[in-house]
């Protein structure tokens, strides 16, 4: 890497982008699956339909055209960018998914890296990046969030096939010397409570040699315990939120939107009464997509910047959190 030194105190955002497959799964489809109904599946998450990938809409693909929408929109040519972090726990390729990305883009003096932290993927790939510009290593970074647990949920389990669905979004962040729209952020882990929601490597024993022992690599579905998570997540959302507010001195009452992982609209209600934040400025498309794991919080910013939602120095606070257990918060001023 060339050696580069900036003088930035800021990060501004500069563009957005997403991209779903075509595939719709509806809930009077799933019901056809197993025993459930569109009624209960709706009461319960407000969920109605999810997208499913198929061929050509791996996490590379999607990543890809969530990352090139964004940089358009941000009118950048591709070699000015710097870095380039894909969160992501479903990459196309487990060495990383990044690097085709960059390829696909021909953004030839980016550096690209994956980074797994499932549900809060998104927020802390955003982290990460942010404070690489800060650092004044990097003036340029695409980050991008894309799953496609589709390919590792249990379609028998009723429990938890209905909430996920595949997507990706991106935004383009670039360093500045004039401003810092990045006000702050928190950051937790709890893996003492990782069991409640897993992806895990499935220890097939396979013999190499005489008594030579190896794990063949594969992975078992989603394992979920539902309620836990639940639990998990509309207690520590609000305090990590609140704790935000209160570090960087802002109020609920200034939060234009509030942006969470779209996980399930009762989750979503539920943090926003915490934080006296109006159903209004609680941001949710959980109906059409589902959980897309590291896609949904760049999904939802990109849809709220179409439909003209958000706009320029509007102050969201967002949210990721699940499995590890991890969960983070960020409050940004959009621009
Ligand atoms: O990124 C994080 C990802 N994970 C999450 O966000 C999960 C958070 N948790 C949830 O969203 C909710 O716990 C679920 C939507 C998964 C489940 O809702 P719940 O209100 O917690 O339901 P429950 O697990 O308490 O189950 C209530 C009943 C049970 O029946 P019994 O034991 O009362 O007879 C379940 O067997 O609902 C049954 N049930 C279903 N019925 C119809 C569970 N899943 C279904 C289903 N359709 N799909």
């Amino acid at each position: 890497m060339e050696e580069k030194k900036f003088n930035q105190i800021g990060v501004s955002f500069k563009g957005s982008g997403s991209y779903v497959p075509d595939q719709i799964l509806t809930n009077q489809k799933i019901s056809k699956k197993v025993d459930t109904s569109d009624e209960w599946i709706k009461s319960r998450t407000g969920i109605s339909e999810r997208r499913i990938s198929s061929l050509g809409d791996n996490v590379t693909d999607m990543g890809y055209k969530a990352a090139l929408n964004a940089i358009e929109k941000a009118n950048w040519d591709v070699n000015t960018i710097d870095l380039i972090v894909l969160a992501t726990s479903t990459p196309h390729d487990l060495f990383g998914s990044a690097p085709s990305i960059q390829a696909k883009l021909g953004a030839s003096n980016a550096v690209a890296f994956d980074l797994t932290a499932a549900c809060s993927g998104f927020l802390f790939a955003l982290i990460t990046a942010s404070q690489f510009l800060k650092g004044g290593n990097f003036k340029r970074a695409v980050v991008i969030g894309a799953d496609q647990l589709s390919s590792f949920v249990d379609w028998n389990d009723r429990r938890s096939c209905i909430l996920f669905g595949d997507g990706a979004g991106a935004l383009a962040i670039e360093a500045t010397n004039e401003f810092d729209n990045f006000i702050g952020f928190n950051m937790r882990t709890d893996g003492e409570r990782g069991s409640f929601l897993n992806l895990p490597f499935k220890n097939d024993r396979d013999s190499i040699i005489d008594n030579i022992d190896f794990l063949r690599g594969g992975f078992s579905p989603i394992q979920m315990n539902g309620q836990e998570v639940y639990k998990f997540a509309v207690k520590e959302v609000p305090i990590i939120l609140k704790k935000l507010l209160k570090e960087t001195n802002y109020s609920s009452e200034r939060v234009d939107w509030l942006v969470l992982h779209q996980a399930n609209q009762r989750i979503l209600d539920s943090v926003g009464d915490k934080l006296k934040i109006p159903r209004e400025k609680i941001l949710s498309n959980l109906e059409k997509y589902g959980n897309t794991s590291a896609g949904t919080i760049p999904l939802m910013i990109d849809e709220a910047i179409k439909n003209n939602k958000i706009k320029q120095n509007d102050i969201i606070a967002t949210s990721g959190f699940g499995a590890g257990l991890s969960w983070g918060a960020a409050l940004i001023k959009w621009g």
